[in-house]
């Protein structure tokens, strides 16, 4: 998955997270920090430094969106996984927000039960980098029903033990190829929060293609949870 990330470093647009930074700029503080954990090219730092004034820091696995994070903003860009916890211990310095945009449909194991539990240790070392009372930001997306996205994956896992490229498939956008990927429902996405979530927001795709309403996908949507430390 590294390597898929150090060939592939596309920007993500910045509007997936309006509401994270509608409540980030609410409850700033002068001098309020901010870890974004898998940062990619470090446009959301980018922001967060710029329009909302906080003292910025990243992580990342891929060592070209460390490289392209640290130059875009000047700022600490950490190289490991949210899934080393000993790396995580090390980290001794503690924030205000944590983000993780993205991200934890891309912490896969051999199954599906596997890249949950991944998804939820991730979440459990991303508390640790807060302090007490603050906020953690999960960005994702989520599909309903479950099984569409355990077909998806169990496929993507087959494919990508022939190759490690993409592969598109009929109209060239959908890829069954690397990365696997493990999408999760909404329901599911909250059960592995182990803390309070003061606010959320879901928005619905405007519209699902006729190829994932084949696969029998009902609902797409981009949601937003905010929670916080106790
Ligand atoms: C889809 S991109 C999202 C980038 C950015 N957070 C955003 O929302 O625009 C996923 C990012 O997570 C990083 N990543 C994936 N697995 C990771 C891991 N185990 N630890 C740290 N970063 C990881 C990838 O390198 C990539 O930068």
């Amino acid at each position: 998955m590294e390597e898929y990330f150090n060939e592939h470093t596309p920007v993500y647009e910045l509007e997936r997270f309006r509401a994270a930074f509608e409540f980030m700029k609410e409850n700033a503080a002068p001098g309020s920090t901010c870890m974004d954990i898998g940062c990619g090219a470090g446009n959301v730092l980018e922001y967060v430094k710029n329009e909302l004034s906080f003292s910025v820091s990243g992580m990342d696995f891929a060592e070209n969106y460390v490289a392209q994070a640290a130059k875009r903003c000047g700022c600490e860009i950490l190289k490991g996984s949210i899934l080393d916890t000993a790396f995580i211990d090390g980290i001794k310095k503690q924030y205000d927000f944590v983000l993780m945009g993205a991200i934890l449909h891309h912490l896969v194991g051999k199954t599906r039960t596997g890249s949950e539990e991944l998804a939820r240790s991730a979440v459990r070392n991303a508390l640790k980098l807060l302090k007490k009372g603050g906020h953690l930001v999960i960005i994702e997306n989520a599909y309903s029903p479950a099984f569409p996205m355990d077909v998806i994956f169990y496929v993507k896992r087959f494919m990508t033990g022939f190759s490690n490229r993409r592969v598109s498939f009929l109209n060239g956008w959908n890829n069954i190829g690397a990365p696997v990927i493990s999408f999760y429902t909404d329901e599911k996405l909250r059960r592995m929060i182990p803390a309070e979530i003061v606010k959320d927001e879901s928005i619905d795709y405007p519209d699902l293609s006729p190829v994932w309403k084949l696969a029998g996908i009902k609902k797409a949507s981009w949601v937003t949870y905010i929670c916080k430390k106790s």
